[in-house]
């Protein structure tokens, strides 16, 4: 019988502290920590978050070892995410890798989170063929992606200013909705009409993205009407929400429409935290039909950050034999 594969991967970029065990390429545990003490700051602070991860990555590893029945002395490898994210908190990840690695004499894996978003789609089926085009959408990056292979993956068109989830989070605080705004913004918008008011969708040139301006056009909008009507937010927030949220899925299709015709690609996959977004989502069933697509939609919890992700990854680099050195550090910016 074959040795089996056993691998130990970390999440630990912005957050969530999340630990997973991957056996044979099947995700065998994913334990997700999720940082509620944000919350009440309206946003992540990043001093904060490194302080949780410091406080949740054993109690994590143990129990993704523990769902997954097995033992440390039963790991081939330890994954963890390089980067991009917060420095503090990828420094946890990395640290507490490098000693977990030095400590089972095992060999060390770095990840790319935005690669690893994409991986998602190979923890169940159905996978995704190659090539496909990927728009990655989280709460620091908004991309199109051109997928070769496991480990081949070309950016094609990205934002120039905000990330589409950034969108969401400062287009929920302006209406006051708590963090993390994204989630909130959908749930209302699923009791509105999303045709109540017109949000711009921008004009930017290519396959680049623009965020900025569709958020200052919500700020305006909102200081006028509020002017004239004190508690217009709350009288119209289900139709905000889903207003707002329909212009920011035009900007985000429009150009992945965009991007099959140009690069003759008509698989496309959708990944990070924002494809959570049940009206994107549903957006995309309907160009799927509307434009003959095959389009590739993760589960929920794929989604938003999680160690399955990463332990894809590490899987894959695995088996390429891509293992790196004791002396490496967190990227905080880490382009794909
Ligand atoms: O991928 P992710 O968990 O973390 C990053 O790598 O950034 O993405 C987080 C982003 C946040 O902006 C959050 O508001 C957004 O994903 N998000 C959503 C939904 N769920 C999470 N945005 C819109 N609708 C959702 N249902
Ligand atoms: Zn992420």
């Amino acid at each position: 019988m074959p040795e089996s594969i056993a691998l130990l991967a970390i999440e630990s970029s912005c957050d969530e502290t999340s630990a997973s065990v991957i056996i044979n390429g099947q995700v065998k545990s994913n334990i997700v920590s999720t940082q509620l003490i944000h919350e009440k700051y309206g946003g992540v602070v990043p001093e904060l978050a490194s302080r949780a991860h410091q406080q949740n990555i054993l109690p994590v590893v143990d129990a993704a070892l523990k769902v997954a029945n097995i033992t440390k002395n039963d790991l081939k490898a330890v994954g963890f995410t390089r980067g991009p994210g917060l420095l503090g908190s990828l420094l946890v990840g990395a640290s507490f890798s490098k000693g977990f690695a030095l400590a089972n004499d095992i060999p060390l894996i770095e990840v790319n989170h935005m690669q690893a978003h994409i991986l998602a789609h190979f923890i169940e089926e159905p996978k995704p063929p190659f090539p496909f085009i990927c728009l990655t959408v989280s709460g620091g990056h908004t991309q199109l992606v051109i997928v070769k292979s496991h480990l081949d993956m070309e950016v094609v068109g990205e934002t120039l200013d905000d990330a589409v989830g950034e969108a969401f989070d400062k287009g929920a605080k302006m209406l006051g909705l708590p963090y993390p705004g994204g989630p909130m913004i959908d749930k209302h918008a699923s009791l509105g009409n999303p045709l109540s008011f017109e949000f711009p969708v921008s004009e930017m040139k290519g396959l680049s993205f623009s965020f900025s301006g569709v958020k200052t056009s919500l700020l305006y909008f909102l200081q006028k009407r509020v002017k004239e009507n004190a508690n217009f937010i709350d009288e119209n927030i289900n139709d905000i929400c889903a207003s707002y949220q329909l212009a920011l899925i035009k900007n985000l299709t429009r150009k992945l429409k965009k991007a099959t015709k140009v690069h003759k690609i008509s698989q496309v996959a959708i990944a990070g935290g924002v494809a959570a977004n049940s009206g994107l989502r549903n957006a995309l069933v309907d160009l799927a039909e509307k434009e003959g697509w095959k389009v590739f939609v993760p589960k929920f919890e794929y989604c938003t950050d999680n160690a399955a992700m990463i332990a894809m990854a590490t899987y894959y680099k695995y088996l390429e034999g891509e293992f790196t050195e004791q002396s490496i550090s967190p990227l905080p910016r880490y382009s794909l």
